[in-house]
C-alpha cells in the first residue's frame, strides 16, 4: 500500500481516511467550520469536505450538480466507481422510483412488528456476557445486534453474521484505503445476494416472507403511472446497500453510546435513574455521535459558500459536523441527555435520508435498554483517549473495554 503522507494543513490538505481523523475527527471539523468551511485536497484525484450546516443542506438539495453516483472519497479515482448502490446510487428522477419501493419494509408498523424479535437477539446476546466482569461493549454487543437484526430481515442463517462483518469492513473501513479487499468483498456481497435472489425465486409461491423476497418482487414506479420489476441490477444493488448501510452505522452509534456512558458516569447514572429520557437521550447521541459522512460526485463546475469546487472532483458532506454547528445548536458539544431542540442531520437531508430511521432508532433504544437493565453500572476499563475510532466514511469506536460494576 502506498506510504500516506502526514497532513500539512487540513484546510487545503485534509485526509479524512487517516489515523488522525479517526482520532480528532470532531475537533478537526469544529476547527475547519471556523476557518474554513469548505476545505480541500489535493489527495484522492481532488476533492472537498463540507463542514457548516447551511453549506451541507444546500449541496445535499442540489442533486444535478452534486450527484450520488459516488458516495466514497477513497484512493480509487471517481470516474472509475461503478458500483451500483441502488436507490444511494440513483440521482432524481430515476430515484424515487426504486427508493419508494423499499419505504414499506422500515415503516414505524414494520419496525413496530419487529421488535419484540429484536429485544430477545439483544437478551441472547447479553445473556453470553452473562457475569463476566469485562465485556467490550462494541466487539461483544453493538457490532453484533444490527447485524443479526439485517440477517433476519434477509432471512439468512444466523451463520452469516461474521461473514457480514468482514463484508461491511472490507467495504467500509480497509477497503477505503486498500481498494483490492473492497473490491473483494463487493463481488462476494452481488454473488450472494444474487444467490438469495435465485433461490426465492426457484421457490416461487413458497418463498419466505423476507427482504430478499420483498426486493424480487418490487416494482419500480414508471412516469406513466405504470409499474416495472426491478431490474436485476437493482435487486442486487438494493441488498447491497441495505445491508451495507443497515449494519455499521447502527454498530457505531450504539457502540459510541456504551464508550460516552462509560466515561461520563453521571450520564449513567441519570439515564438509568429516569428512563423516561430514553427518547431524547437516543436523539442527542445521535447528533453528538453521528456516524456518516458521505460524498457527492461534482458534475459540473460550481461554487459552494463561494469557494469554486471543480467538476469531476468529489465533495464530503460532513453530516456529524453541521450536528454540531454553534449557529444550530446550544452548546453543540455539550451531550445533553435531555436536549430539547434537537433537529439533527445523522440520518442526512434531502431525498437521499436515511431510509432505516425508524428501524435504526429502535435498534437503538432496544439495545440500549437492555444493556442498562442488565448492567446498569459499568465503566470504561481504559483511559478514553486509548479507545480506537474507526477509519472511513462511519465513524465509531472499534473496541470499548468495560468493566461490569456489581
Ligand atoms: C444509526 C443508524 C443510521 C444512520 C446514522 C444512518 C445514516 C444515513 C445517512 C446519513 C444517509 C444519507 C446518505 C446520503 O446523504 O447520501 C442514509 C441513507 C440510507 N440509509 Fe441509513 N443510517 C442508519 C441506519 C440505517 C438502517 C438500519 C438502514 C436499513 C436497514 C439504513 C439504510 C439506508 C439506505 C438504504 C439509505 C439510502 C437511501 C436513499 O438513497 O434513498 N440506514 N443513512
Amino acid at each position: 500500500m502506498p506510504e500516506r503522507p502526514p497532513v500539512t494543513d487540513w484546510a487545503t490538505d485534509f485526509d479524512h481516511l487517516s489515523e488522525e481523523w479517526a482520532a480528532d475527527g470532531p475537533e478537526i471539523m469544529a476547527d475547519l467550520r471556523e476557518r474554513c468551511p469548505v476545505a480541500s485536497t489535493e489527495r484522492f484525484y481532488g476533492a472537498y469536505l463540507v463542514t457548516r450546516h447551511d453549506d451541507i443542506v444546500t449541496t445535499a438539495r442540489n442533486t444535478e450538480t452534486f450527484s450520488n453516483r459516488v458516495t466514497a472519497v477513497n484512493t480509487n479515482h471517481p470516474d472509475k466507481i461503478k458500483l451500483d448502490l441502488s436507490p444511494i446510487t440513483l440521482d432524481p428522477p430515476e430515484h424515487g422510483p426504486v427508493r419508494r419501493p423499499l419505504l414499506p419494509s422500515f415503516s414505524p408498523k414494520a419496525t413496530d412488528e419487529l421488535e419484540p424479535a429484536v429485544v430477545a437477539m439483544a437478551e441472547r446476546l447479553l445473556d453470553d456476557i452473562g457475569d463476566a466482569e469485562l465485556a467490550d461493549g462494541a466487539l461483544d454487543y453493538a457490532q453484533l445486534l444490527p447485524v443479526e437484526v439485517m440477517g433476519h430481515l434477509f432471512g439468512v442463517s444466523a451463520g452469516m453474521g461474521p461473514t457480514f462483518r468482514r463484508w461491511v469492513d472490507g467495504m467500509l473501513k480497509e477497503g477505503q484505503i486498500d481498494l483490492a479487499i473492497a473490491r473483494r468483498a463487493a463481488r462476494e456481497v452481488q454473488e450472494f445476494f444474487a444467490n438469495q435472489l435465485d433461490e426465492r425465486e426457484d421457490l416461487g409461491d413458497d418463498a419466505p416472507d423476507d427482504l430478499v423476497s420483498t426486493v424480487l418482487r418490487a416494482e419500480a414506479e414508471l412516469p406513466d403511472g405504470g409499474t416495472r420489476p426491478f431490474t436485476r441490477k437493482e435487486r442486487i444493488g438494493a441488498l447491497f446497500v441495505l445491508m451495507l448501510g443497515g449494519i455499521d452505522t447502527t454498530w457505531s452509534t450504539l457502540g459510541s453510546m456504551l464508550f460516552h456512558l462509560g466515561s461520563h458516569p453521571d450520564d449513567l447514572k441519570r439515564l438509568v435513574a429516569e428512563p423516561e429520557l430514553m427518547p431524547t437521550a437516543i436523539e442527542e447521541f445521535l447528533r453528538y455521535y453521528s456516524p456518516v459522512t458521505i460524498a457527492r460526485y461534482i458534475t459540473d463546475d460550481a461554487e459552494i459558500a463561494g469557494c469554486p469546487v471543480s467538476k469531476g472532483e468529489r465533495v464530503l458532506l460532513a453530516y456529524p459536523s453541521a450536528n454540531r454547528d454553534p449557529d444550530y445548536f446550544e452548546n453543540p458539544d455539550e451531550l445533553i441527555l435531555d436536549r430539547e431542540n434537537n433537529r439533527h442531520m445523522a440520518f442526512g437531508v434531502g431525498v437521499h435520508r436515511c431510509l432505516g430511521s425508524n428501524l435504526a432508532r429502535m435498534e437503538l433504544r432496544v439495545g440500549l435498554t437492555a444493556w442498562l437493565e442488565r448492567y446498569p453500572r459499568f465503566e470504561l476499563a481504559v483511559d478514553p483517549s486509548e479507545v480506537q475510532w474507526s477509519v472511513g466514511p462511519i465513524r465509531g469506536p472499534r473496541s470499548v473495554p468495560l468493566r461490569i460494576l456489581s
